[in-house]
């Protein structure tokens, strides 16, 4: 068998129960394609700093890097945020771990697929009769570096310090609420945004989708540009559709969602914003899953995209549903394809048989159907 290393980040809250079901579930499933997967640990969050005074670890952020595949079960704890996070705002895990990660490897693809459950149409804030009979197909790909989020960063680098100085420029590490002036620039590079379309319209061609560009160029010029690239590169795929649209109107069209059908390019902030409510919209952010990858050396991370769900953590009630479909997505990528749609399969199929986690659990389900995180994992365990 082959053997695939793999990055474990467990993560806070109750992330480490999830990714408990959702580990067991990926090994065995992978092994249908002849990989076998070792998770490496590789601690990160408030429990990384719990234990090694700091939420990522120097040894954690390079055994990341080198393996380049990570199964990312989330990090932060809005009550550590709020008190150890207060002292130490450079640890807040939710922006050190994740930039770090994002920017390290280089994760310009932040794909989400957004499912909806014809069993679970209760969790979808969508009007019945507007969800098609074919049901839909919505691939967010967001465009997951530059932008807002690593502004900051961006400033701190590459201006001159008198500027810095005059504007007060600075990478804010405490925010008091009494500055004069706070900002971080927002902003795009060519070479990112060529690259970034070029492998969104490849993705779109490959799966006979059209494309959505989403921006905000009647305003802002960093999406002016990205609009007159998204044009210019959609020239190289004639056979792809191509539609513009601006934010705004997204996210009116969310509870449409027949009319965001395809490969739906966003940028990295409206992305992040736009993506939880076609999670809602769709079918709820418990079952939210996700990879983001780097188009040239294939490094990629995997992470659901819903939060640590802290306030059941240790209770053996969280969803793991989406961490397991996030690890279908991983076994995708390492090559056990098989193994991807075996899980994909157990998934809709201990839904279609009624089990329910509490988050999914309706007055209408069987509640002897009501099972915990690992009880969960085992049914789907069982069925592959
Ligand atoms: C996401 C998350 C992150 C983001 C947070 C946790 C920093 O919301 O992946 O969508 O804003 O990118
Ligand atoms: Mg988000």
């Amino acid at each position: 068998m082959k053997e695939q290393r793999i990055a474990l980040v467990t993560g806070d809250g109750a992330a480490p129960e999830m990714m408990k079901v959702a580990c067991e579930i990926a090994i065995k499933a992978a092994e249908r394609d002849g990989i076998k997967i070792v998770f490496e640990e590789t601690p990160m969050g408030w429990n990384a700093y719990e234990k090694f005074g700091d939420t990522l670890p120097v040894s954690s952020r390079a055994k990341a890097i080198r393996l380049g595949t990570v199964f990312f079960g989330g990090v932060g704890d809005p009550k550590l945020d709020n008190t150890l996070g207060l002292e130490h705002p450079e640890m807040r895990p939710e922006t050190k771990c994740l930039l770090a990660l994002r920017g390290g490897m280089g994760l310009l693809l932040n794909f989400r697929p957004m499912r909806y459950y014809k069993e679970l149409d209760y969790l979808s804030g969508v009007r019945p009769e507007r969800i098609p009979p074919e049901g839909i197909n919505q691939v967010w790909i967001r465009f997951l570096l530059e932008d807002s989020y690593f502004g900051r960063e961006y400033i701190l680098h590459h201006l001159p310090e008198p500027i810095v100085q005059e504007f007060g420029f600075k990478q804010k590490r405490k925010v008091t609420g009494e500055e004069d002036v706070i900002s971080e620039p927002a902003y795009y590079t060519r070479e990112m945004v060529e690259k970034y379309f070029r492998a969104v319209f490849a993705h779109a061609r490959k799966h006979g989708l059209p494309v959505t560009s989403i921006d905000k160029a009647n305003m802002m010029s960093r999406y002016d540009f990205w609009r007159k690239i998204a044009t210019r590169i959609g020239r190289e795929f004639p056979d792809v559709p191509l539609t513009h649209l601006l934010v705004d109107s997204a996210n009116a069209l969310l509870f449409t969602p027949a009319k965001l059908h395809g490969d739906i390019a966003c940028g990295n902030e409206h992305g992040d914003i736009l993506s939880d409510g076609a999670a809602a919209a769709v079918g709820g952010m418990g079952m939210m899953h996700s990879s983001a990858v780097n188009p040239d050396d294939g490094k990629a991370m995997f992470e659901s995209g819903a939060g640590t769900a802290p306030d059941l953590a240790g209770q053996d009630k969280a969803n793991p549903l989406g961490r397991i479909l996030t690890a279908a997505m991983m076994l995708e990528h390492v090559g056990a394809p098989n193994g991807a749609r075996d899980i994909e399969t157990a998934v809709y199929a201990v839904l279609r048989n009624g089990y329910r986690t509490g988050d999914i659990f309706s007055p209408n389900d069987d509640p002897g159907k009501l099972v915990g995180t690992a009880g969960m994992g085992g049914i789907v365990l069982a069925r592959l």
